[in-house]
């Protein structure tokens, strides 16, 4: 707990961005100066803490940055942080600017670096930002709302032109080790199969079993939402091409599912997280997280949200399953039936 009234805080964000850090930038900024406390931006994530890149903050300064996607305090990677000798500049800098209070914007890897600051004695409130929604003390991050429905979309396009062309298609989304966008895709663009770091056990054949039962059965079109973790997509496209005959292409969404304008959810959720992180540091808590359970935004000890792990959801995985089945039996063979059709008329 701090002992005592902060008067200067810093923001940063790090790892990968998210679309809906700046609202969260902008709520720190604006409730820090509302509350009348200095706001310091530091820049490039830990990495701008280490090398003293900070910059004063004013209200104007977050002007007209809601809507954008990225991260205007620029984000990093910073291996020096997890030497004693980064963490000791980092606070260090923290000392020479006044900063007694810190909201880092980030995933776990970044909570792990606040904890160390934090045992110097800065105050740390973390806020979950990452496309991939894999942070387990919440079942909302900032980004993932953004990036999913720009992955849906993508999908949606794609899917006309497979159709077209009666392709099969693989589409690979973001997610190295969490499957939560795939998922989400599997469900809300109606895939035929969803392979999940977290279910698919390398069964190609299976796929391949399913893609042939499709046609068989007159799906003309088959899309396979392949998570980054499983990856491989364009060599898994030849290999499907070459046991199913049908023409199979590939596409990567790749980073541009980590940009774009954020949806209402997510500026309005980082809005809400951002002020709250100032409440918290105002109310004297450090070494918390803030995130989003059964409709509450509430805060967590540090380190017990980095000991919390969550799966995706079983029953959204069946969900995805059983509604891309096609329920159909030899009989409605829809090839077949269009082809005694034919015969007959012809006959
Ligand atoms: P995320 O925060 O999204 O999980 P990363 O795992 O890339 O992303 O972590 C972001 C940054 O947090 C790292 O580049 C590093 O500066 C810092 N960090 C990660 N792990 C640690 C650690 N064990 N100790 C100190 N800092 C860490
Ligand atoms: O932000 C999370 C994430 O998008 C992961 O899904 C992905 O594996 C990773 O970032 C890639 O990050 P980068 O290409 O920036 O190293």
């Amino acid at each position: 707990m701090a002992e005592k009234k902060i008067r200067t805080i810093g923001v940063l964000t790090s790892g990968g961005d998210a679309p809906g850090m700046n609202a969260a930038v902008r709520a720190v900024v604006r409730r820090g100066l509302g509350q009348g406390l200095k706001v310091k931006g530091i820049l490039q994530g830990y990495d701008g803490l280490i090398n003293d890149n900070i910059r004063d903050m004013k209200a104007r300064d977050v002007s007209d940055i809601i809507s954008r996607g990225g991260t205007v305090l620029y984000t990093a990677r910073c291996p020096e942080m997890k030497t004693d000798e980064g963490i000791e500049r980092a606070v260090e800098t923290c000392r020479k600017h006044g900063i007694e209070g810190l909201v880092v914007i980030g995933g776990d890897g970044s909570y792990m670096g606040a904890a160390k600051l934090a045992n110097h004695g800065i105050n740390v409130i973390g806020l979950p930002g990452t496309i991939d929604l894999d942070i387990g003390c919440t079942e909302y991050t900032i980004g993932f709302d953004t990036a999913v429905n720009t992955a849906m979309q993508a999908i949606d396009k794609v899917r006309d032109t497979s159709a077209s062309h009666e392709r099969v298609s693989i589409v690979e989304v973001m997610g190295r080790n969490a499957g939560y966008i795939g998922l989400w895709c599997g469900i809300a663009n109606g895939a035929e199969d969803i392979l999940l770091p977290e279910k698919f056990n390398y069964d190609e054949q299976a796929v391949i079993d399913n893609i042939i039962e499709n046609r068989r059965y007159g799906k003309r079109h088959h899309i396979i939402v392949n998570a980054e973790g499983i990856g491989h997509s364009a060599s898994m496209a030849r290999r499907i091409e070459a046991a199913t005959g049908l023409e199979t292409r590939a596409t990567i969404l790749g980073h541009m599912q980590r940009g774009g304008s954020p949806t209402a959810r997510d500026r309005v959720y980082a809005s809400t997280m951002g002020c709250m992180a100032v409440d918290l540091l105002l109310a004297g808590k450090t070494r918390r997280v803030v995130g989003y359970n059964n409709g509450q935004f509430r805060d967590y000890d540090i380190s017990e949200a980095l000991a919390m792990s969550k799966g995706i959801s079983e029953y959204q995985y069946e969900v995805a399953v059983a509604l891309s089945h096609n329920y159909m039996k030899p009989s409605e063979n829809l090839y077949e039936t269009q082809e005694a059709t034919e015969g007959q008329a012809e006959a």
